[in-house]
């Protein structure tokens, strides 16, 4: 963080002198002020719901410029890592700042699947679930119950377990989905196999049963391998910020990653890949791309709450990067299940169509994001709608694990504790109950 030349000054209309307050530049993107004296010089916090003008730290991981739609891991852009490298060599880069050699790679590829078991006993603890419970659900309470389980990795101020931690959840993640999968589906659980890649045993572990070997599709674990690096990290998000917030009270990192976890749950964040495939569904139910255009007429109906799901982002105001590439992966995976003329697939294409010449979305600047087209590789893959979250949640533990360990490596680190304006009732005293 380099100070910049210029500082801020902010003045006020009612004669209070005015403040100067630093000005800070980072490598790219914009600048940021400093306004961590503004209270003890002026008495007043800022005012920033929603987070739309605040940074909240300073990081060296992601970068996204949403006017230009660029998306870069590490410096990186995300289109070259999408085509060169694979998750782990991703993992590798997020996780240490620099893409591994061979030598690397092979090192860190036996590190993780050393540690793809989870201990017999969490078999137990998912007993204890409904099987028909949400999979985020189920997925909450498993990576928080890590901590039960892994208690030479629970102190977030020793760097030993932070990197044990770190390798624990990116190579557990998957047997836990898996499990939770095979556990709502009433089928016995598949163990890890160590020789195949991170998505080719994830898949076998989704797919395989004990009375035939499951043959893993290349096309296909290719595929998934692109939605794990597509979802890998996205810098301040609301599931990361929930996790750096949850850390900052110096809480073991399998906890703060359930708290993630939790956070990507919502529709509005990792839950629409899920929510964007059931409203496809739900189009096709109801009279297919004939209805298209009275669908559209609902989402521009503020009245009616009906929004286009997996369209709109907070920072992308251009085409999300990752879309593109999804894009392709989808058209690669139906054209591999011969599923060219999948239904849904050419309602998607449709509504994308008309909204991307809609004034509604064009004066909005709102396009598709990720979760447009990565639920409709997921259905075609076999994984179930109600899944879609949990594969996010599995790719973006790293993003996660990166951000956390970045945050409590950082002199300036400070538990999170944002301030309010308060617009409640003012002192006042408590009656007898006789007479309230
Ligand atoms: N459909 C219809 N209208 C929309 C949509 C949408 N998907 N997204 C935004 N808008 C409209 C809003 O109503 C608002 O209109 P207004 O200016 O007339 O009031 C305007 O576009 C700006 O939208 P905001 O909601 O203010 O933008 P914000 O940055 O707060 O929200 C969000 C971004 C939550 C992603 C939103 O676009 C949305 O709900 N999209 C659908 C859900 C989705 O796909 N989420 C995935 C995000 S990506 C991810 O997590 C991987």
């Amino acid at each position: 963080m380099k100070l910049a030349d210029n500082k801020a000054t902010l003045s006020f209309s009612n004669g209070s002198p005015s403040v100067d307050l630093p000005v800070y530049q980072g490598s790219i993107g914009p600048d940021v002020i400093d306004i961590r004296k503004l209270y003890a010089q002026t008495g007043m916090f800022t005012y920033d719901p929603g987070f739309l003008s605040t940074a909240a730290t300073q990081s060296a991981i992601t970068y996204i410029d949403g006017d230009k739609g660029e998306l870069l891991y590490r410096g990186y852009p995300i289109e070259q890592l999408a085509v060169n490298c694979d998750f782990l060599e991703t993992c590798h880069l997020l996780l240490y700042g620099n893409l591994p050699n061979e030598a690397q790679k092979k090192d860190f590829t036996s590190r993780v699947t050393n540690h793809t078991m989870v201990n017999e006993q969490m078999q137990f603890f998912l007993r204890g679930f409904r099987r028909d419970a949400h999979p985020m659900a189920v997925l909450t309470g498993l990576v928080g119950g890590l901590s039960a389980f892994y208690h030479d990795s629970t102190d977030i101020n020793n760097p030993e377990h932070r990197e044990i931690a770190a390798i624990r959840l990116i190579a557990k993640m998957p047997t836990l989905v898996s499990m939770a999968y095979k556990y709502s589906m009433g089928q016995p659980y598949i163990y890890p196999r160590n020789d195949l890649s991170y998505a080719g045993n994830f898949m076998r572990m989704m797919f395989a049963t004990p009375c035939e070997e499951y043959k893993v599709n290349p096309v296909l674990e290719r595929a998934l391998d692109r939605i794990f690096i597509l979802h890998a990290d996205h810098e301040q998000n609301a599931s990361t910020s929930t996790v750096r917030l949850c850390g900052s009270s110096g809480t073991n990192p399998f906890a703060a990653i359930a708290a993630g976890v939790a956070c990507l749950w919502g529709p509005a964040h990792g839950g629409a890949n899920e929510a964007c495939l059931n409203m496809l569904e739900d189009i096709q139910r109801n009279g297919g791309v004939a209805k298209v255009g009275e669908f559209m007429e609902k989402v521009k109906d503020k009245n009616s709450g009906v929004k286009l799901m997996g369209f709109g982002h907070r920072v992308y105001k251009n085409y999300d990067p990752r879309a593109k590439l999804m894009q392709e992966t989808c058209n690669e995976v139906l054209q591999e299940l011969g599923l060219e003329n999948d239904p849904l697939f050419k309602l998607a294409k449709q509504l994308e169509k008309i909204a991307l010449e809609d004034d509604y979305f064009v004066s909005r600047k709102l396009y598709p994001n990720v979760d447009f087209y990565s639920g409709i590789v997921q259905r075609a893959i076999g994984i179930p709608v109600s899944l879609f979250t949990a594969i996010f949640a599995l790719a973006r533990t790293v993003g996660w694990i990166a951000q956390l360990n970045e945050m409590i490596g950082d002199p300036e680190y400070k538990i999170g504790r944002p301030r309010q304006l308060f617009t409640g009732a003012e002192r006042r005293d408590v009656l007898p109950i006789s007479k309230r």
